[in-house]
């Protein structure tokens, strides 16, 4: 199979957790080797909702690229680099918008998603909309046609914008009778989704998260919060592994088949209790996040991670700015 110019994008939030790890950064790291990967972490995306506080974006922007780093992506093979560092981006995103109908980024269904980060209330947050805020999927648009990406590897939820972005790219394509631009594909990736430890999503937001940095003890501590089998109350009683909740499907996704037959074994055999089960549980999890958490400590020089994000958005700017004349050129703009 050729190689394929691929491209995806990740919010400067806040320290990722273990979902993001099994959801997106295991994956990019594999992609890397399989295609051209860009992998831009996108600051002004972040503007479209916190533009009031703005004092931890550089933090959290160091922070994300070394949870990048740590997870293994290597910027020697994919191109890492910081959306604000790329200004052409933001010229490709008003060009874009020129052909870009109101009523096709009205109708985002993620926008309600994020119209909800803004104030409880519907009402209240409907008026908190931006022009900003609207021009999102736009924005993403113009990340992913700005190196030509073709493949774009998301989840379900953005896979309306990848859809944008195809109407967005055809219509350009079509108006300025050119075929400048592929018409991205969303690679879906199968991600297990990764519980927290109350049962509900992992969000950082619902604090029921386990991140990446946390240290070995912290991690036990919320492994040890997680919902049992209801049933299995003291050791003596027998479980049933399906029937617990949170704790057994984390061992699903972290432990090898023999564990699990050990556990299964074991709970339905009354033969251990669920604090200490849950105590081996957190071992394993700490075993397979060390890796990464003693990598991530290693980064610790923050001189280093700018240098590799400089030289990514080097790379990056020049060919998003070759993108950028032949967009002038086939608008016949000039190319000052
Ligand atoms: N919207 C994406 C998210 O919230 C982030 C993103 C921005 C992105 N630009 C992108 C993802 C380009 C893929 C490609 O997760
Ligand atoms: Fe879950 Fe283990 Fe308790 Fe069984 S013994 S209910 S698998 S924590």
């Amino acid at each position: 199979m050729a190689k394929k110019r691929l491209l995806s994008g990740i919010r400067p939030t806040s320290e990722l957790h273990i979902g993001h790890y099994l959801g997106v950064l295991r994956n990019w790291a594999k992609l890397q080797n399989e295609h051209e990967c860009f992998y831009c972490i996108v600051d002004w995306h972040t503007l479209t909702t916190k533009y009031k506080d703005t004092n931890d974006l550089q933090k959290n922007m160091i922070e994300v690229a070394k949870d990048l780093l740590a997870s293994g992506i290597d910027p020697n093979k994919a191109t890492l680099y910081v959306q604000s560092g790329i200004p052409e981006i933001a010229e490709l995103h008003l060009l874009l918008s020129m052909v870009t109908y109101q009523n096709w980024v009205e109708r985002d269904p993620t926008l309600k998603d994020m119209v909800r980060l803004l104030a409880e209330d519907e009402e209240k947050a409907k008026q908190e909309i931006t022009y900003g805020l609207l021009g999102y999927p736009v924005l993403m648009s113009a990340d992913i046609l700005s190196v030509f990406g073709e493949l774009v590897p998301v989840g379900k939820d953005q896979v309306a914008h990848i859809e944008l972005t195809r109407d967005i790219a055809r219509r350009f394509n079509h108006i300025y009778k050119s075929d400048l631009f592929p018409e991205p594909r969303p690679l879906l990736t199968e991600t297990p989704s990764v519980m927290g430890t109350d049962g509900r999503k992992m969000s950082k937001s619902l604090n029921n998260d386990i991140k990446l940095l946390d240290s070995n003890e912290i991690t036990q501590k919320k492994v040890l919060q997680m919902i049992t089998d209801p049933n299995k109350i003291k050791k003596t009683d027998p479980g049933e592994p399906n029937n617990c909740q949170v704790a057994y499907k984390h061992y699903e996704i972290f432990a090898d088949k023999k564990t699990l037959t050990t556990v299964q074994d074991e709970c339905r055999g009354a033969k251990i209790g669920c604090v200490d089960c849950k105590k081996r549980l957190a071992k394993i999890m700490n075993a397979y996040l060390a890796p990464i958490r003693e990598k991530r400590e290693g980064l610790n020089n923050e001189k280093e991670i700018y240098e590799i994000l400089y030289t990514g958005n080097k790379k990056a700017r020049q060919i998003v700015q070759q993108t950028l004349l032949k967009v002038r050129e086939v608008m016949k703009l000039k190319n000052w």
